[in-house]
């Protein structure tokens, strides 16, 4: 059944334009998709309700939204752990040579989380276990760890950089500028949306685990030497929030604990009211986009699991139909990556808090654009509710927002749905709209509904004599009749629709 699902999903992204493998008429590197025609809307619509929820109408400190080079030098990515320690176990198999993510194979076949274990341990384990290839059967051999960052040479080669593998490098390199620039007080934070690159071993999932993915994040900068947390943090506190503490993971049991986010503080759970502001909001948002409160867990990682840089951890997982899965991985960095960037740069990375100067504390959430589109996709697809798929998208971030169809083909009908949709399509607001006059009505809304087209507007022969069309809606399939007047307000209102209260928008 969950393998079904997730057939499902990646058949109906590649019939109806979602996403799909990168140069695929040729033999494609795996860990690399192009999102089509509906998966880039529906991206740029995340991403725009992302940045308006999380940059534009944060009221508790400023949001700072930048946008930074893809390729950063040497000694920054040095500075920051990752030269020496962003790397992943492997190991290849003796027999077909594919090479594995050795604590990723190890969770699957065993059921245990290893992950920051040493690669003797590891290997270790797979020796004791006889863990072998699951491809082919084969031994394992040569585990070593594995660099996950791509290395370019700029110029004529004497200068060695990365593609960045996080946006938040960016972000700390910027630090300065922007608190200058900006007269930035503590707290404030920087936010950034962009493309990351890791080579990861074994990318799989689709659009799960890949080798070029976006990230939405923010880094809050605080003065460690309050504690009183956001000015926000009242509005949301009472938030319930389910976290998957160490004590329950270490017991083996796979139960999170339900409370409020500021008894999560209260109770020594969460290390501040930054983060857990964070969690609160992020069960909001993703509420707003159709997952379940029951569905999400706050996993906090274990000790070993930890960066480098943490002082806590805290992942956003989600239920997907193969299991709970990381989107969004909340960290507390502390004053980590300013204190390293000014011991190798030489610049004084330090901000006054009211006439004593301190190095500010971060807070991060970094959320993953391609894993929230997918999650989106399985949280809405339905079948057996009509005779064709249907996906009921959440209606602010779904690609096409209405279809305007003439009933059927005859050129008075035709010409006035034209006129329609171009009037729609030139309005003042930002809402795209589709014609479509292919085939039976049935089968235009049978493609609308797969699509997730909020709405579907049809011009008949009423139409003619009264200027006004039916707006049938996607998800109860029902149908009003309108004045072509109020379609554009009716269109804009119900993107909007369903979010109110949920903090997001
Ligand atoms: P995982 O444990 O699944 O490898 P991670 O712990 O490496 O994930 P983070 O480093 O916390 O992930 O990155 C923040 C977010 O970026 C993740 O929650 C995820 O949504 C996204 N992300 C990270 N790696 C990938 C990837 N290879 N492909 C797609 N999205 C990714
Ligand atoms: N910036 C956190 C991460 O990408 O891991």
């Amino acid at each position: 059944m969950p393998e079904q699902l997730a057939e499902s999903i990646v058949q109906l992204a590649l019939r109806r334009g979602f996403f799909n493998p990168t140069a695929e008429i040729y033999r494609a590197s795996a860990g690399f998709y192009d999102l089509g025609p509906l998966g880039a809307l529906m991206k740029n619509n995340l991403i725009n309700y992302w940045i308006d929820t999380f940059v534009k109408r944060e009221t508790s400190f400023d949001v700072y939204l930048i946008d930074g080079s893809l390729i950063l030098p040497y000694d920054a990515l040095k500075a920051s752990g990752h030269v020496d320690k962003f790397t992943d176990p492997m190991a290849e198999c003796k027999k077909c040579g594919r090479a594995h993510r050795v604590d990723q194979l190890i969770e699957d076949v065993l059921g245990l989380k290893v992950e920051g274990k040493s690669i003797e341990e590891l290997q270790e384990i797979v020796r004791k276990n006889g863990v072998s290839c699951p491809n082919c059967g084969g031994e394992l051999a040569g585990f070593k760890e594995h660099h996950l960052m791509f290395k370019l040479s700029v110029g004529g080669g004497e200068e060695t950089a990365f593609l960045r593998p996080e946006t938040a490098q960016n972000i700390f390199l910027n630090f300065k500028r922007i608190a200058f620039s900006m007269r930035a007080k503590l707290p404030f934070a920087v936010a950034q949306v962009g493309k990351s690159f890791r080579n990861e071993i074994s990318p799989r999932q689709s659009i799960i685990r890949l080798r070029e993915f976006s990230q939405m994040e923010v880094e809050v900068f605080f003065s460690p030497l309050r504690a009183d947390g956001p000015r926000g943090f009242e509005e949301v506190g009472d938030t319930v929030i389910r976290v998957l503490t160490r004590e329950e993971q270490m017991r083996g049991n796979g139960e999170a604990v339900e409370l409020r986010a500021r008894d999560a503080v209260e109770e020594g759970i969460v290390p501040n009211r930054f983060l857990a502001y964070y969690l609160a909001r992020e069960v909001r948002f993703f509420q707003s986009l159709g997952i379940p409160p029951e569905n999400m867990r706050f996993r906090h990682l274990l000790p070993e699991e930890t960066p480098h840089y943490s002082g806590g951890n805290f992942d956003l997982e989600v239920k997907f139909s193969f299991g709970w899965k990381e989107i969004v991985g909340n960290a507390y960095r502390r004053d980590y990556d300013l204190t390293v960037h000014s011991r190798h740069s030489g610049e004084d990375l330090s901000m006054d808090d009211n006439g004593v100067k301190v190095v500010p504390h971060v807070v991060e959430p970094s959320f993953g654009v391609e894993r929230i589109l997918y999650a989106i996709l399985e949280y809405s697809y339905r079948e057996g509710v009509r005779e064709w798929p249907l996906l009921m998208l959440p209606r602010i971030v779904s690609p096409i927002k209405a279809v305007v169809l003439p009933l059927l083909d005859r050129e008075a009908l035709t010409s006035r749905a034209w006129e329609v949709y171009t009037a729609l399509r030139m309005s003042r607001r930002p809402i795209y709209v589709v014609y479509d006059d292919r085939g039976s009505i049935g089968r235009r809304y049978a493609r609308a509904d797969e699509a997730g087209a909020n709405l579907c507007i049809t011009i008949d022969f009423q139409t003619l004599k009264d200027n006004t069309v039916t707006v049938r809606d996607r998800d109860n399939a029902q149908q009003v009749r309108v004045k072509i007047d109020e379609l554009e307000e009716i269109i804009f209102n119900d993107m909007y629709r369903g979010l109110e209260g949920t903090g997001g928008g």
